[in-house]
């Protein structure tokens, strides 16, 4: 038997894409190792727990037995061909993984277009709409230059980043989402408020281009340097800075109020935010910063989670578990 029928042999059917995957059956197919960290069972011995991707999903997996063995040779960002039984822990699926190895040149059915992350959306039509939202609300002449310089320097990057590491918006084009999301809430409450909607818009559009720093999204989602050390709030505002400076008279009181807007939205100090907000415009672009990612959670938690009573699993930072009845039981209405 030459090598390639053997290999053939041992292979599964057809390759699995974890969006087909279901609770009771063995799996083959490409995974790429998103993290992977090392736990402790109750009795002390190690185990693995990973998040893993292919271009339709993403699933937990763990691996009970040799953790060290794998630990030692598994990398994050990483593809590997995995078998492993599908279960459900917590209300999601998660494999159980029997056997891993790395992608060899012999794997006919491996397709490496099959871990490129698409955004489900026109993330090319959602920027011009946010841009094009942003300036026919500015007449400020140095605004609308700053908004025109931040899409040629940061344009490309911005329509494709995470909006956070985990949690919510966390995919291609999720910066781009929650941002174009609090355009359009920013205007609606600057008209209701009477705030000063120029800068409520600029305070939107640059709260989170720390993100494009603090993490990078590609091999695989991880913490950078200038991240980890800084955070993105103190880089955001230094890369407001940067821009601003390039505008020659922009005028400092306006940059002021721009950077606190910046450093404020977090809302509080505990938070990450080195001032709380002072202006309305501030504790507008906090409360709704927090309004567009909360939200999301619950979109995410209700289309992730499979429960067979009524309500999620905990979700730490809501601080609360979410009431999601099984799929499918309001159709008929
Ligand atoms: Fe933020
Ligand atoms: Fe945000």
């Amino acid at each position: 038997m030459s090598l390639f029928e053997s290999k053939k042999l041992d292979f599964a059917p057809q390759k699995k894409f974890i969006k087909d995957l279901q609770v009771g059956e063995k799996t083959q197919g490409y995974y790429k190792v998103l993290n992977i960290s090392k736990k402790n069972k109750r009795d002390g011995s190690a185990f693995l727990a990973l998040e893993l991707m292919d271009k339709t999903g993403r699933i937990p997996a763990k691996i009970w037995d040799n953790a060290e063995h794998y630990f030692s040779i598994i990398r994050e960002g990483e593809i590997y061909r995995i078998n492993g039984y599908v279960n459900e822990y917590m209300n999601r699926k998660e494999i159980k993984v029997d056997g891993l190895r790395a992608i060899s040149s012999s794997d006919r059915d491996f397709d490496q277009n099959d871990f490129i992350e698409k955004p489900a959306f026109d993330t090319e039509k959602l920027f011009r709409d946010m841009i094009e939202t942003i300036k026919s609300n500015l007449t400020n002449p140095y605004l609308l230059q700053l908004v025109d310089l931040f899409s040629t320097q940061y344009g490309e990057t911005f329509k494709t980043h995470y909006g956070a590491q985990k949690i919510h918006h966390a995919y291609v084009g999720g910066l781009l989402q929650h941002t174009h999301s609090m355009v359009k809430l920013a205007i609606y409450c600057a008209h209701h408020y009477s705030l000063d909607k120029e800068l409520l818009l600029m305070g939107v559009l640059f709260h989170d281009i720390g993100k494009m720093f603090e993490f990078d999204i590609s091999p695989t989602v991880s913490t950078t340097m200038e991240g980890g050390l800084l955070g993105h709030i103190a880089v955001g505002n230094a890369k407001f800075l940067e821009l601003a400076g390039k505008i020659p008279g922009f005028p400092g009181e306006l940059s002021c109020k721009i950077q606190h807007l910046i450093i404020s939205h977090h809302g509080e100090k505990e938070f990450g935010s080195p001032e709380v907000p002072k202006i309305p415009e501030a504790y507008v672009l906090h409360i709704l910063d927090l309004l567009d990612s909360r939200l999301k959670i619950f979109e995410e938690v209700a289309a992730n989670t499979e429960t067979k009573g009524l309500f999620s699993d905990y979700i730490h930072v809501l601080d609360r578990r979410l009431y999601v009845p099984p799929k499918g039981e309001n159709s008929e209405s």
